[in-house]
């Protein structure tokens, strides 16, 4: 076992008193913080602030001079530690590197995609899978994960949609708490618990037209009751950094926006941790026409609130800003404070080096892809299921067509970060290992053609497909044929057909105009629907795609987003009844492309949607999405009744209590997601149609029925006014306890 070198700090107080899990008080890290503070240069300080990418000569060099004070991309304890070397045993201060990584959904055990977890409505999986996240990236160097995403997003056309939390606020805000408790566990500073970073603030999955980096104007009412509430989430749950975003809001980068970094973020939220600068975006203020050099955006990118520049080398320019009199140098000090502060409570200057022995025993184990296959369990969403094919009897004849089926690549998603598809399993391998290969027929079908530009880092590199034998199998390693596929189908006596996009046609820069299966997909499904065998299409993508299609001609569809590692299991244990689906859509799911955006909390017009003409909505479409948010269908039936309002009348610094029967009518166990909604009738702005206030898994056996309670604060309730006031409306209000967004059994509430 390596010997881990404890920092020898100079001229420090060594205070005593520690709190427990090791923490220090924040009045001994101030101490701390402000006696290193004072014998900095400035070219130290400006080095404090500089993120690099990757362990290079010349970055190690840097290390060395104090000019570096985080690197990205380093993997691997020993390549780890050889960079906090050269800053904690030869750099004049020793003060030690936070080392960052994309850790999106996972580093090495890849769990579902991120819009696909969320809508697994379980928060304790949802931490405990973000725990194995920060021990695996921890065991591997990495103390700072650049997550959790918490985007909202309306339009699927955005790439990034994948990484997010889908469309809703309160799930949203719930999704940040559970992740940030997950990676940053009792204490940062515990070795295998991760600093993490809130991204992208603010606004990001509003650009116009869904094109990735594009420009957001929104109203402050919107940015405050949609976009915030997910950051402020992680704020209250003790995060400790931010990531600003590209985009600008409202004419201003979100790099150098003071209102969302400086008024909000610190002044109202009093956020205390550091700001990074997402990659290349201070020299991007150039490109934005909002700096005129790179030393005027280091300037305003530091003077608005961001602490660490992300690889421009901006802040090297924070010297001769100081000297000239153009930064103050208080602005510099109160970054430099901030990263310190992280830093130390990161547990750094104590214990920075990762134990190389961990690498072998933390990683990719067993305990650790239970918890992976249980997420993607839970996180896929069974949208049809006509007649109950589902689930599939295991003596049958299995079909598994399409350019998904053996697709290992593709399972683990487009941020997958230290994964390697080698590792995942794919839906053909989960269903031959379930039944057998004597019950498996495969045909890829075709091939799905990338789109050049999409082809981006992060998507993880090929693998070959699985060696699952001959017999069945025999067009394992033979050209996409359509002629084959259907041969196959023939012979089978149900179609596992999987298709949908590739994994690098989602995520960063990736944005699509349309909502299409690319390629010959349909081509396929054409052929294959043609034999008559039942079809059960299982859908693998970043974003909703266009499926209505599928809804006349299939029999069951299963939105398996891209699930991780365990793709394939996970998919075989739903489709052959192991388990029962319980994921739910985190975003209302369009017909088609011409109704982006929809989402369920949408304001009420004067005219609300009706087949009359003279309403809300399209000619050539209804005016709901094909799906709800909050749907998802499971192999049992539940009834809502006895909606019971307990507190009819509430005070503005009251509790809802509202309760209502939920049973299980069909003849298997199954988890439903219970949500609550409610509608402000009367408010200072016209109010959402319904926002979600709660949600519960309930397991119920055949016949059981339970009364299930939720409690909902009346503070909750409020809105802002045109004003940007917030306050909660006296008035009536509806309150649904539901399956999903567009139905469930309804009371009414007054908040006098
Ligand atoms: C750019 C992406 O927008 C951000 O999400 C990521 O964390 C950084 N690059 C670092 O890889």
């Amino acid at each position: 076992m390596r010997v881990l070198h404890r920092v020898f700090l100079p001229s420090i107080l060594i205070l005593t008193t520690t709190l427990a899990f090791g923490q220090q008080s924040p009045s001994d890290i101030d101490n701390k913080v402000d006696a290193l503070l004072k014998q900095m240069t400035l070219e130290e300080k400006a080095g404090q602030l500089t993120q690099l990418a990757n362990k290079t000569p010349e970055s190690l060099q840097a290390i060395r001079e104090g000019k570096v004070g985080s690197l990205l991309g380093v993997l691997g304890a020993e390549n780890a530690n050889e960079a906090q070397r050269a800053a904690v045993e030869h750099s004049r201060l020793k003060i030690p590197l936070i080392l960052g990584f994309d850790v999106i959904h996972g580093y090495r055990t890849v769990f579902p995609v991120p819009i696909a977890s969320t809508g697994s409505f379980d928060m304790p999986l949802l931490e405990q899978a973000e725990r194995v996240a920060a021990k695996e990236a921890t065991a591997s160097g990495v103390k700072w994960v650049f997550a959790p995403m918490l985007d909202i997003a309306r339009d699927p056309r955005w790439g990034r949609i994948v990484e997010g939390i889908g469309e809703d606020p309160y799930l949203g805000s719930m999704v940040a708490a559970a992740k940030v408790r997950g990676f940053q566990g009792k204490s940062m500073a515990d070795s295998d618990s991760v600093v993490s970073c809130a991204k992208h603030y603010v606004a990001y999955g509003a650009a116009e037209g869904g094109r990735d980096y594009n420009t957001v104007d929104i109203s402050e009412q919107l940015l405050r009751e949609i976009y915030l509430p997910p950051f402020k989430g992680a704020v209250d749950a003790g995060i400790g950094t931010f990531m600003s975003s590209f985009q600008d809001l409202n004419g201003v980068p979100g790099v150098a926006n003071h209102h969302t970094l400086t008024d909000i973020l610190r002044d109202e939220w009093k956020f205390n941790g550091f700001v990074v600068s997402d990659w290349g975006a201070i020299h991007e203020l150039l490109a934005h026409g909002f700096a005129a050099d790179d030393a005027d955006a280091a300037a305003k990118a530091l003077k608005a609130g961001v602490d660490m520049d992300m690889v421009d080398n901006a802040f090297e320019h924070i010297p001769e800003l100081v000297r000239s009199g153009k930064l103050p140098e208080i602005v510099v000090d109160e970054a430099v404070r901030r990263v310190l502060r992280v830093k130390f409570e990161a547990g750094l200057f104590d214990h920075p080096y990762a134990d190389p022995n961990r690498e072998k025993t933390d990683i990719l184990t067993p305990e650790n892809l239970q918890v992976a296959r249980k997420l993607a369990q839970e996180s896929m969403v069974l949208l049809q299921n006509k007649g109950d094919v589902l689930p599939l009897a295991k003596n049958k004849t299995v079909a598994v067509i399409g350019p998904l089926a053996d697709d290992k690549a593709s399972q683990l998603g487009p941020w997958a970060g230290n994964g390697q598809a080698t590792d995942a399993v794919s839906p053909l391998e989960g269903i031959v290992a379930k039944i057998g290969k004597e019950h498996v027929l495969y045909a890829k079908g075709v091939d799905i053609p990338s789109y050049e530009k999409t082809l981006g880092a992060g998507v993880a590199a090929p693998a070959p497909p699985s060696a699952t034998g001959v017999g069945g199998m025999a067009n394992l390693n033979k050209p996409a044929s359509v002629d084959d596929a259907v041969a196959a189908a023939k012979k089978a006596d149900v179609v596992v057909l999987c298709l949908g996009e590739l994994a690098g046609m989602t995520g960063e820069a990736s944005s699509r105009a349309s909502l299409d299966f690319p390629g010959d997909q349909l081509k396929l499904a054409n052929a294959v629907l043609a034999t008559k065998k039942p079809v059960i299409l299982v859908v693998e993508s970043g974003r909703p795609l266009d499926i209505r299609w599928a809804t006349f001609h299939t029999q069951a569809i299963l939105q398996a987003w891209f699930p991780g590692v365990q793709a394939g299991n996970a998919i075989t244990d739903v489709l052959f009844g192991d388990v029962s689906p319980s994921g739910r859509l985190a975003i209302s799911w369009p017909r088609t492309l011409g109704e982006i955006p929809i989402y369920y909390n949408h304001r009420a017009t004067g005219r609300p949607g009706s087949p009359d003409r003279w309403h809300t909505g399209y000619l050539d479409l209804p005016n709901t999405p094909l799906f709800p948010f909050g749907y998802g269908l499971t192999y049992s039936k539940f009834s809502y009744s006895h909606l019971a309002v307990k507190t009819p009348t509430i005070a503005p610094d009251g509790t809802l209590q509202v309760t209502a029967e939920i049973e299980n009518t069909g003849s298997r166990e199954a988890t439903e997601v219970v949500q609550v909604y409610v509608h402000d009738r009367v408010g200072p702005t016209s109010r959402p149609v319904r926002e979600l206030k709660g949600f519960e898994r309930v397991t119920l056996r055949p016949g059981e029925r339970k009364a299930v309670d939720f409690s909902v604060k009346a503070n909750d309730l409020g809105s802002y006014d045109p004003q940007v006031h917030w306050a909660v409306n006296p008035g009536t209000y509806d309150v649904w306890v539901a399956p999903d967004s567009a139905s469930g059994v309804q009371g009414t509430f007054e908040v006098k």
